[in-house]
């Protein structure tokens, strides 16, 4: 098996909710092998959301040596992984200190609301309290939701990294930058950088000049010097090195060369490369993008616009338009730890499977405010149009149906911003497997879902960016050439009139869901 395989690629995914590594045939895109593992999310008080960088970077190791381990079961060469691509979730804020290694305090996860005072605080010093001030540089409104105000917190609250920076110690880092510092030496030589699709989910970059901006860095009161370097999505970064507090170093000495945010390797992964080219991945939260090529579209319905993607030093940059969801996968997990309902998200399906039906019952998952295209950090959870009818399947089945009610309000933006109107929706993530999802789905956007054959999109995406830096070509940069990706079809089954109605309530429990935290 191994002397036919050729040039392996490998991508590290590292989630809000696990990290996996993933080996593919670059030839054919097959993935060989892969390991697993959930991650722990700490929740100190309400409203805040932390990970411990350490288990983040241990569950790497633990990923890339249990997938070696399995492929040498398979007999399959570890020596032909030719090329790492870097995948991760984005906006989780990270400092260290670059003389010891350790993180300063806990990574402090994108659906954190601490923020919010920081929020209203930087928002009294723009005119008018627009949101949307640093928009037309950054391509975001001001929200807990990115690194910048994370940053801000983190320098106001927490007296070791005050120190830190004041000693010229301290390294500020999104998790793909934590990731490439310690896995190419940490403190005996690593590299500090990130690349433009994760700079881009700062607020500190500006998305024209693809550098970090003075100007933004002043508001923010940011010292420079702890950003890491920007580069493209698609460059070598670094080799791999032995990690000392650890005996395996399989994969020492392979280029570390592919870095984008998840939700741009999807849709890099969907071969999304087309203007006008859009998908949605189902993960913790859900997020659509489309692809805008070489151009910066400017939402007036509550998108961003964001980086797609940099293929190379000297390629062009890609914009895309996107839909941020906070809550999606999220959900289910809450149904299953917080309320015990279920003991899995496929028992969460079955659940909603037996009734069918919410019976009237809707369930806004707000927990971290809203995002697109409302950005209302005061909405919180609720579960309305209870009767004593309700039981936990009707809920379960709320939940379901939230997540598509989420995505049909972003794809009427997105169809709003660019005109004409997707007709059909690319899917992906670990929620796709739920086909009670994917139905609903496609029967409040009353247009048909499809899902690629290949379920690993995000991981394909860093693969094929690491890849194509050391010439390796995974798979084909061509859509023509696709001819192995064979497509689930998902169609409307209700009529629109019903669809409506639905999403029309929806939108009464939106509404009922705001105002909770000023
Ligand atoms: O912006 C946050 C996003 O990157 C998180 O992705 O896959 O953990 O839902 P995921």
């Amino acid at each position: 098996m191994a002397a036919s395989l050729g040039p392996l690629v490998g991508a590290i995914d590292q989630g809000t909710s696990s990290t996996r590594f993933l080996v593919f045939n670059a030839g054919t895109a097959e993935l060989l092998s892969h390991h697993q593992v959930e991650l722990k999310q700490e929740f100190p008080k309400e409203g805040w959301v932390e990970q411990d960088p350490k288990e983040i970077l241990d569950s790497v190791h633990e990923c890339v040596e249990r997938t070696c381990e399995k492929m040498k079961e398979l007999n399959i060469d570890i020596a032909n992984i030719r090329a790492i691509g870097v995948t991760n979730q984005r906006e989780t804020t990270v400092v260290w200190d670059k003389t010891t290694g350790e993180p300063l305090y806990n990574a402090i996860v994108w659906l954190d609301l601490r923020t919010q005072s920081t929020v209203e605080r930087l928002l009294k010093r723009i005119p008018g309290h627009n949101k949307s001030f640093l928009k037309s540089k950054t391509g975001l409104p001001l929200s807990t939701y990115f690194s910048a105000v994370k940053l801000r917190w983190l320098l106001d609250n927490v007296e070791e990294i005050k120190k830190a920076v004041e000693d010229g110690r301290a390294m500020f880092g999104t998790i793909d930058s934590w990731l490439i510092w310690c896995l190419t030496g940490g403190i005996n030589g690593g590299i500090h950088c990130t690349d433009v699709t994760n700079a881009s989910r700062t607020m500190l970059f500006n998305i024209h000049s693809l550098e970090w901006d003075p100007e933004l860095c002043k508001f923010f009161e940011i010292p420079m010097e702890i950003l890491p370097n920007i580069r493209s999505s698609s460059e070598i970064y670094g080799v791999m090195k032995i990690c000392p507090s650890r005996e395996s170093g399989a994969l020492t000495g392979v280029p570390i060369s592919g870095c984008l945010g998840d939700q741009h390797a999807a849709l890099v992964g969907q071969m999304c490369f087309q203007d006008g080219q859009a998908k949605n991945t189902y993960g913790t939260g859900c997020f659509l993008l489309c692809n805008t090529g070489q151009k910066c579209v400017f939402s007036e319905h509550g998108l961003l616009t964001t980086l797609a993607y940099k293929m190379g030093k000297d390629k062009p940059a890609f914009y895309a338009l996107e839909g941020s969801v906070a809550i999606a996968g999220a959900v289910v997990r809450w149904l299953r730890d917080n309320l015990g309902i279920a003991s899995s998200s496929l028992e969460v399906e079955q659940l909603a499977a037996a009734v069918g039906t919410s019976y009237g019952c809707y369930f806004v998952p707000a927990f971290s405010g809203l995002y697109a295209p409302y950005w209302e950090p005061s909405a919180r959870g609720i579960i309305c149009g209870l009767t004593q009818f309700t039981n936990k399947n009707h809920i379960a089945f709320a939940a379901l149906e939230a997540v598509c009610f989420q995505t049909r309000e972003i794809l009427d933006a997105m169809n709003k911003d660019c005109g004409i109107p997707l007709s059909q929706l690319q899917v992906d993530g670990g929620m796709t497997s739920n086909k009670i999802l994917m139905q609903l789905q496609s029967d409040i956007l009353c247009i048909p879902v499809v899902k690629p054959s290949m379920a690993e999109t995000t991981a394909l995406g860093a693969a094929m960016a690491a890849g194509a830096a050391e010439g390796v070509e995974v798979w084909s940069l061509n859509p023509e050439d696709l001819t192995a990706v064979t497509w689930e079809r998902f169609e409307p089954q209700i009529n629109p009139e019903e669809s409506e109605y639905r999403y029309a309530r929806w939108k009464k429990a939106v509404m009922k869901s705001m105002g909770w935290e000023a």
